[in-house]
């Protein structure tokens, strides 16, 4: 499409894409899960993973976004077009808008508490505090719907704001001041870490690999977690890939992704159970771990409220600049497919989003038991969102692989990726078979967790609705 937007220089893919991988999922996520699964072994796996599955898989979905240079759902009906393949691809795009949707609904919420935090580690609220004062207060907030809503409201809102000034001003200027402030960030906490806690414990936590402490459930939620933290199969990456420059080299700028995204989480796990360590606590706190265990650790610490609410404000920045890359693909979709200003598009993907949100807020206290959803799914609702894209993520990804690397025309992808024969073909044999194997492998891991047939029925139907409605909007475009 002529006279699409392209970043302005020709790093910014890179910038955007590292900002849209390091999140929650680098900072609150991943030291969560290895403090649950016993360390190295889970990271062994993790890094596999984004070795062989996840960087020949960002490569194809940056390589979807740039040879149709629009957005995710209107980029793949696109190319179904001219490489003459189903058209049922087209799913893609739609399966892509509809789990970043969600992702944004409850990512935002919990953005939310990270706020929160910041705010009582800057005004000192917690210096000295015991472990159950610190437990009573994060019970205290998820009891809250209003201060909750109050903190997801203010979070998508100042998210939307980014991404409506528009790709250049809002999206790269923000990530400009935004990226290089959170790596100095990281580095005086890990500091802060190595002088305050203990070091040595977090090391060989973290890089001590006996596969014998893995479970199979372990094994997988690693492989789930190295498909979330880079952002993949949700057409953030392949919105972002729309606006790379034609000279950029895919593979070089997807291994640097996946390096600092993978350097980030081990960083940031460092530093979490270094102070962790340090102040003799638990390491399988579950999602408690940032906030409570870690503000715990900071509460006896020299400069603890000052370095904590530096922490958080970390916490904060990162999920930023993931957040907007959430929104930009069905912004993007609403400016190209209904002709929208920006800031309409924005608004409406916004408000969808934060009313959905609010399901994921009363999760937490007023339908935390005893509702429609318990009665027909056996979870809350945000348990029930949470799941959904636990298996929307993986199969996004599976149907990038497979579209990338059997439905495509191989000839116009090699000359897409601009690459010799021999790495050609070696990225063709990943997409096309590690990859699908490994994903599917993935799908393990939600299966035990579905309940008679209510889920996948409905996935399915969902599934089919979004394609029907695809088509529908097909013809009347
Ligand atoms: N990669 C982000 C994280 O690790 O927090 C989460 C995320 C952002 C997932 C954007 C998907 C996405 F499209």
């Amino acid at each position: 499409m002529s006279g699409h937007n392209v970043w302005t220089h020709k790093g910014t893919f890179l910038l955007a894409a590292v900002g849209s991988a390091v999140g929650l999922g680098n900072l609150w996520r991943f030291p969560y899960l290895t403090g649950e699964n016993g360390g190295g072994a889970f990271i062994l796996i993790y890094a596999l993973t984004i070795f062989a599955v996840g960087i020949p898989i960002l490569i194809a979905e940056t390589m979807l976004g740039r040879t149709s240079r629009q957005s995710p759902i209107m980029g793949m009906r696109h190319l179904t077009k001219t490489h003459k393949t189903s058209r049922a691809w087209e799913s893609i795009g739609w399966l892509g808008a509809a789990s970043a949707f969600l992702i944004l609904s409850f990512y935002s919420v919990i953005a939310g508490w990270a706020l929160h935090y910041t705010w009582l580690m800057l005004t000192g609220s917690l210096v000295g505090a015991d472990a159950a004062t610190i437990s009573a207060g994060f019970d205290a907030l998820l009891a809250s719907p209003g201060l909750m809503t109050l903190y997801h409201t203010l979070f998508i809102a100042f998210s939307a704001l980014i991404v409506g000034m528009g790709i250049h001003k809002g999206i790269e200027s923000g990530l400009r001041i935004m990226m290089p402030a959170l790596f100095v960030i990281l580095i005086v906490v890990l500091i802060y870490g190595v002088i305050n806690g203990d070091v040595r414990a977090a090391a060989s936590f973290l890089f001590t690999f006996n596969i014998a402490d893995l479970s199979l459930e372990g094994w997988l939620q690693a492989m789930g977690q190295s498909f979330f933290t880079l952002s993949l199969g949700m057409g953030a990456i392949m919105a972002y890939g729309a606006y790379i420059s034609s000279e950029a080299s895919l593979t070089r700028t997807a291994i640097a992704v996946a390096f600092v995204d993978t350097a980030v989480a081990m960083v940031a796990g460092l530093a979490i159970f270094s102070l962790v360590f340090g102040a003799g606590l638990e390491t399988g706190q579950g999602p408690g771990l940032m906030f409570v265990t870690l503000p715990l650790a900071f509460a006896d610490m020299p400069f603890g409220a000052l370095v904590g609410g530096v922490f958080f404000i970390l916490v904060l920045g990162a999920a930023i600049s993931s957040s907007i890359s959430l929104i930009e693909p069905v912004a993007a979709f609403l400016v190209e497919r209904f002709d929208m200003t920006r800031p309409q598009a924005v608004t409406i993907m916004v408000v969808a989003a934060w009313a959905m949100g609010l399901l994921t807020v009363v999760s937490f206290n007023i339908w935390a038991e005893g509702t429609l959803f318990h009665a027909l799914f056996g979870r809350s609702a945000f348990e029930f969102i949470e799941l959904l894209t636990n298996i929307f993520m993986p199969l996004g990804g599976l149907m990038i692989a497979l579209f990338a690397g059997w439905a495509l025309t191989q000839n116009e992808v090699m000359k897409e990726l601009g690459t010799n024969i021999t790495w050609f073909k070696t990225w063709r044999f990943l997409v096309r078979f590690v990859g699908p194997a490994a994903v599917s492998f993935v799908f393990l891991r939600t299966i035990p967790q579905v309940e008679g047939y209510v889920v996948p029925t409905l996935g399915a139907l969902l599934i089919v609705g979004v394609f029907a409605l695809s088509q529908r909007l097909r013809k009347s475009a």
